[in-house]
């Protein structure tokens, strides 16, 4: 009532400014979404900043708890060209498609409430340029490889945060899974060193976060053999005899050195049908027109037999992993959603789950000296895999873990969640860098994704600096 006997017009522009220091240019505050039934229960901004030619997109989830004090993440997608949209309704973030009864159009969204956004603020960005709804403004700008994308994604960042000023001072974590593991490592080393370059606004950088990570191609492909020997998919004597005849290197393998190449060949036949993102699923490649392309790209760790196209509303009685997926594509590319996201309209035209053509050159084959480096600061690290994931196996991970050679302060034991053993965990430190190595039983690539309720408790406790 008394609001109408106040002086309106002045007030107006610093009202105006109030929003301005809140919302940055170009984003929006989502009240609502296509699917989801009232308002949304949390805080959600999107929108686009723009770095060198590239117009980066992202959803930025507000902790729900105090947002004030607790921790931001940087968080992105492997692939690379897989949008974070996956990580925040497939893996982390607090909402969840309602697959029940579905009859095709908009697909029904539900609150999902284990996200990490329970206690940490969450910046999902689409990146690199040429994922999800990040677009480039020039033909040269779509070019990007390890390096480049690294250096926009913490161009991106510092951009972000000088227009969020209010989250330059809380303690910031990188989090990253599965290809990413490479320029997330080397977006890490970027936020070091621009410190330590006194680059202004300095980042509070704490830690971060990589599930299921490419570090190093070579011990990451040399452990699928291993990790198949190991999990019972290859016999004793197929094993002994790659072991003997391939001199440790079981990829690549050329007719030259011809007895490791027969057995290579005899476990690459073993293992063919075997979904490598989950060993214990299956594979439905039914599904997938693009088998060719998919086998022409199996270096790149993310690029899955996933993109099939269902004509909606047919979901087949076989369950597969990812039907998920396919109300990914039927959301995003609906025109109300990229309304209510404040996505520029016309520009991406069909939007992906994961772009498969990327213009991306792999330019990094390892990032374990980067770890080297970084683990002569303090920093808190939390790794973690799968241990049914045969694209980034648990025993590479474990390996590349081990060669940072650091001190273990709390030797391999289970950790648990809701009194069973959800996976296996080890703890170094080394002057002031805390590394936890965590593995997920039962889990999958990634393992936020396969055992979302057990990945947040893990997180929650890693945030909150408790043992795992
Ligand atoms: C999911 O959708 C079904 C069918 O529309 C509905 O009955 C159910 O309540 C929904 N679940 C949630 C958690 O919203
Ligand atoms: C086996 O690998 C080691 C180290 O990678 C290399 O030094 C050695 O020459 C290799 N031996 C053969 C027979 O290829
Ligand atoms: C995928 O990336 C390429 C090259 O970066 C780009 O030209 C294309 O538009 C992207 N596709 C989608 C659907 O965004
Ligand atoms: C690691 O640190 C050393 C010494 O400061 C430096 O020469 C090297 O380039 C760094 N390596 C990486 C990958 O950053
Ligand atoms: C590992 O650490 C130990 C003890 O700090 C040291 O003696 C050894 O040389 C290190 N090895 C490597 C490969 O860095």
């Amino acid at each position: 009532m008394a609001m109408t006997s106040l002086p309106s017009l002045p007030l107006l522009p610093l009202l105006l400014f109030a929003i301005a220091a809140n919302v940055a240019l170009g984003a929006t505050i989502v009240k609502t979404l296509p699917g989801f039934e009232g308002e949304l229960p949390f805080t959600l901004e999107t929108g686009y900043v723009s770095v060198d030619d590239s117009e980066l997109f992202y959803y930025f989830i507000e902790s729900q708890s105090n947002p004030k004090e607790d921790p931001i993440m940087l968080w992105y997608s492997g692939g690379p060209g897989c949008s974070a949209f996956n990580g925040l309704i497939f893996e982390i973030g607090p909402l969840a498609f309602n697959i029940t009864d579905y009859e095709g159009g908009v697909p029904s969204l539900q609150y999902y409430p284990y996200s990490w956004s329970k206690s940490t603020s969450i910046l999902f960005v689409d990146a690199p340029v040429g994922t999800g709804f990040s677009y480039s403004k020039t033909q040269a700008g779509w070019y990007t490889s390890d390096t480049k994308s690294a250096w926009q994604t913490y161009q991106f960042l510092r951009k972000w945060l000088i227009e969020h000023p209010q989250y330059l001072k809380l303690q910031l974590f990188i989090g990253v899974d599965s290809y990413s593991g490479i320029s997330g490592s080397i977006v890490v080393q970027n936020i070091v060193e621009g410190n330590e370059a006194g680059v202004v606004p300095r980042l509070n950088l704490k830690g971060y976060i990589l599930g299921c990570p490419r570090i190093d191609a070579t011990i990451n492909d040399n452990s699928k053999l291993i990790f198949s020997h190991r999990i019972g998919l290859v016999s004793d004597d197929i094993y002994e005899a790659a072991k003997k005849y391939c001199n440790g290197s079981y990829d690549d393998v050329t007719t030259s050195e011809p007895k490791c190449y027969e057995a290579i060949k005899v476990y690459d036949r073993l293992i063919k049908d075997i979904n490598k993102y989950d060993t214990l699923e299956p594979k439905c490649t039914w599904a997938s027109p693009n088998q060719e392309e998919d086998m022409s790209r199996r270096a790149l760790e993310e690029t899955s037999s996933d993109d099939f196209i269902l004509s909606p509303p047919k979901i087949p009685d076989m369950w597969c992993h990812n039907f998920n997926y396919a109300m990914s594509y039927w959301w995003a590319n609906d025109r109300s959603v990229q309304e209510a996201l404040g996505v520029r309209l016309g520009i991406v035209d069909n939007w992906e789950r994961c772009n498969k053509s990327l213009q991306y050159t792999l330019d990094v084959s390892s990032v374990l000296d980067y770890h080297k480096n970084l683990s002569k600061m303090g920093l808190q690290v939390l790794v973690y895999n799968g241990d049914h994931d045969l694209t980034i196996p648990c025993t590479g991970t474990q390996k590349w873990v081990k060669a940072l050679n650091l001190t273990i302060v709390n030797d391999w034991r289970p950790w648990i969640v809701d009194g069973q053993i959800a996976g296996y965990t080890i703890k170094y430190s080394e002057s002031g860098y805390r590394l936890t190595y965590a593995s997920v039983l039962g889990a999958g690539h990634s393992p936020q994704e396969y055992k979302r309720r057990v990945c947040y408790e893990m997180f929650n406790r890693f945030i909150h600096y408790y043992p795992i």
